[in-house]
């Protein structure tokens, strides 16, 4: 059985800090429930750091689903979130049920996260009345870069901070089940966090949140074209690799690689039969 959206909701309860990480494929969904992550997030950031878009914009329903699957068959216990893509969910609600629902049912996904507060209250309604759980995810929410003009801390200002939290109240009013807050700062965050009876999720929102977010290839110095301040790197991979794929290479010039013990044995008759041959 998968993590429910109400084990999530009691770990908040208990005080028991939720660390979520984004996964776009088998075999790192694999590791990451291996390294006990009891909820994972198929982010819209794979746009980025597997598809090598320069923004999360061009990300299709297809590639959502697409990567959903890997992840879903990679793991066992994990609850999948996955982040329906841009102009997925905007345009009439009935359309952003059905995306949502493809999700669900052809991704195998366990629940959608949509970006944005209170102008998607009707849809997150709609979503949870046909029994799909959805995230929140306010502050900066990277699809509308070219409205906000770049990727900067929200709620910064009196006014800014009050429709941020009036966002996070009407999402959870909506149904929501928990929110991300991406780059908000901390004090806010913690406000948001205890107004709240569902788990925020932070990424550059400071410590007080219930749970943390972070993309796989940040965490694990994967992703190099630039590092956000919020990102803690607990590996250097991108060196591990470059220097392990180096030795290969220079194994195979230097016929290091392969040896016997990399290599098939044939019977000698059978070699013999066909030496007999040519
Ligand atoms: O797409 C993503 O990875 C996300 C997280 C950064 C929250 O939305």
């Amino acid at each position: 059985m998968r993590t429910t959206i109400s084990q999530l909701r009691d770990m908040k309860g208990r005080g028991e800090r939720i660390a979520m990480i984004t996964a776009y494929d088998y075999t790192s969904a694999k590791l990451v429930e291996q390294a006990g992550a009891p909820i994972i997030l198929v982010g819209d950031s794979l746009g980025q750091v597997v598809l090598g878009h320069d923004s999360t914009i061009p990300v299709t329903l297809e590639d959502m689903i697409h990567h959903c699957r890997a992840v879903v068959r990679g793991t066992q216990k994990a609850h999948i979130a996955v982040d329906m893509p841009f102009m997925s969910y905007h345009a009439e609600w009935p359309e952003a049920v059905r995306n949502a629902g493809r999700i669900l049912k052809e991704g195998g996904a366990n629940s959608v996260k949509l970006e944005g507060g209170r102008d998607l209250v009707r849809i997150v309604t709609r979503m949870v009345k046909a029994g799909i759980p959805v995230m929140g995810h306010i502050g900066l929410t990277p699809q509308s870069v070219n409205q906000l003009g770049g990727y900067k801390v929200q709620g910064r200002s009196p006014q800014q901070a009050a429709e941020l939290l009036a966002d996070a109240v009407a999402l959870e009013g909506a149904g929501a089940y928990a929110i991300v807050l991406e780059l908000v700062p901390a004090p806010l965050a913690k406000l948001i966090t205890e107004k709240l009876t569902i788990p925020t999720i932070g990424i550059g929102a400071g410590p007080c949140c219930d749970g943390q977010v972070q993309v796989f290839h940040d965490l694990l110095g994967l992703f190099e074209d630039f590092v956000p301040k919020h990102t803690r790197r607990y590996a250097k991979l991108g060196d591990d690799i470059r220097q392990a794929v180096g030795t290969y290479i220079s194994d195979v010039k230097d016929g290091r690689f392969p040896t016997a013990a990399e290599s098939y044995d044939m019977d000698e008759g059978a070699l013999a039969k066909l030496a007999d041959k040519a």
